[in-house]
């Protein structure tokens, strides 16, 4: 059988820490005095912490001094990790260990390509850690999604071509970075936001195993 190159986004992917992530920025912009809705929200995903707190910052209207500003990164970052504290393999969203296990039984590569820094910890706590083969995340790469470097840097160590991998997303950026690194891109979350998407389902509950065979076949 074929072997392709399977990278998995984390947030919002294989679990739902999306749901953290703005809750912790939402704590902190409504501290600076304004608030974030669902729909900014979109474009933070994918995005890395210091850009994000650059973005949120920007439609507050706010600036704030050097020191100010490692100050709410590590408020945010905090915040965020007390809700990760709680996490267990509970938190994995519906069907992925189901892909997850057809992927590993049918010997493909399996990576993960990540924005974030927590991304080790969070796999830890959830017990995917071993499920990976290549872990590349926010710790790994010198630039963010949009850019490609996650996935392309995921491809390498799995010592796939790109054109033979295929990355799973929630994000708007994510989705642009795997189609500049000329990957298959799925996109997981609405048509609406993620119409640039190869191909887009709501979750893995709509993933079935005859498609994934499609991808590996191809
Ligand atoms: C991405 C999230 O996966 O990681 C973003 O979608 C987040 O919302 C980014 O900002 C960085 O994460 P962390 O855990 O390093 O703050
Ligand atoms: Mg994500």
């Amino acid at each position: 059988m074929n072997k392709k190159g399977f990278i998995f986004d984390l947030d919002g992917v294989i679990v739902d820490t999306a749901k953290y992530h703005y809750l912790a920025w939402k704590s902190l912009a409504n501290e600076l005095g304004f608030d974030i809705t669902l729909e900014q929200n979109e474009q933070l995903k994918g995005v890395s912490r210091v850009r994000s707190l650059e973005i949120i910052l920007g439609w507050g209207n706010k600036t704030l001094s050097d020191e100010q500003f490692s100050k709410y990164m590590a408020e945010k970052n905090d915040n965020y990790l007390s809700h990760i504290a709680q996490m267990d393999a509970g938190e994995i969203l519906p069907d992925v260990p189901k892909t997850l296990n057809y992927l590993q039984e049918t010997q493909q590569g399996i990576a993960l390509g990540s924005a974030s820094k927590n991304a080790r910890k969070i796999l830890q706590k959830v017990g995917l850690f071993e499920v990976f083969q290549a872990i590349v995340d926010g710790n790994n790469v010198s630039k963010a999604k949009p850019d490609p470097e996650v996935f392309l840097i995921a491809a390498k160590k799995l010592n796939i071509t790109p054109k033979n991998c295929i990355v799973f997303e929630d994000s708007v950026a994510g989705v642009t970075a795997a189609n500049s690194a000329e990957m298959i891109s799925i996109g997981i979350g609405s048509q609406e936001t993620l119409g640039h998407a190869d191909y887009v389902f709501k979750d893995f509950t709509e993933i079935q195993t005859s498609f994934i065979n499609e991808l590996i076949k191809r």
